[in-house]
């Protein structure tokens, strides 16, 4: 099979199909992720945690983000590549262009995801018109850690669930070309992803999205304090491939996340 191309995503949205995403940050696991089947890799910005022991993603830079990027590329085979912005790379629509910009030439990606809805809308009309193309992050987004307070499951409230599919809406008609929504009440999931055209990517928003997407440590069950959205699927399974193919087989069946996985 072909690279998988954001046109896959989208026809496999068309059709029904789930879509299964992992992050990876290394060549190792990004081999065994190519093999096990995974449609898309995000180098998250999450490295800042789980690699680099940080308490929170605001310390990772641009050049930590093109390294880590650079290491994925070299063993990815066909699945998407998507890197994060890391927090204040995109501080206007011409800082953020310049950012994708090293992040595309220099760390191979394909797509860059950044988070916030309204707040960005120049700079994704920026990035797309300089054919760069880009996800959009919505929900809980850790980049605003010390503003929210903490990792808080965000759209509990009717007010602020409007907010999030209004901005969700916004976000597309700007021309983001893939979503995720992170820690949201599943039914505001099901919802967003029913009135967005593009592919809708879940974390802890429930199963009616159109894929979901894990850190690779907590699906190989190495969290310490786990979201309730976490799965540690290393259990039962006995290698790191078959852990990744549990995975992906529970979220194109529909099995994962089970409610007890979601948010109300
Ligand atoms: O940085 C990251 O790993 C992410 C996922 C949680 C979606 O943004």
């Amino acid at each position: 099979m072909a690279e998988i191309s954001i046109s896959h995503l989208q026809a496999l949205k068309e059709k029904g199909e789930k879509i299964a995403t992992l992050t990876s940050y290394d060549a190792s696991f990004t081999q065994i992720a190519e093999k096990a089947g995974i449609e898309m890799l995000l180098v998250g910005d999450s490295l800042g945690m789980v690699i680099q022991g940080n308490d929170s993603t605001l310390p990772v830079t641009i050049d930590d983000m093109i390294y880590h990027s650079r290491c994925v590329n070299r063993a990815r085979k066909k699945a998407l590549l998507v890197v994060d912005m890391p927090f204040m790379s995109y501080t206007s629509a011409e800082h953020a262009l310049d950012n994708a910009g090293r992040l595309m030439k220099e760390g191979g990606a394909h797509m860059i995801k950044l988070e916030g809805g309204a707040n960005q809308l120049d700079k994704v009309r920026l990035l797309v018109e300089n054919a760069v193309p880009v996800c959009g992050h919505l929900g809980l987004q850790p980049q605003s850690y010390y503003q929210l307070g903490g990792y808080k499951v965000q759209g509990k409230t009717t007010n602020q669930a409007q907010e999030i599919k209004a901005d969700a809406l916004a976000l597309e008609q700007a021309g983001i070309q893939l979503l995720v929504l992170e820690c949201i009440p599943a039914d505001l999931g099901r919802e967003i992803s029913l009135a967005l055209k593009i592919p809708v990517i879940g974390i802890g928003a429930g199963a009616g999205c159109d894929g979901q997407i894990l850190v690779l440590h907590d699906l190989l069950g190495m969290a310490e304090n786990p979201a309730r959205f976490v799965v540690d699927f290393l259990v039962g399974t006995g290698s790191i491939e078959q852990a990744m193919r549990a995975y992906i087989d529970a979220v194109k069946k529909g099995d994962y996340p089970a409610m007890e996985q979601t948010f109300a």
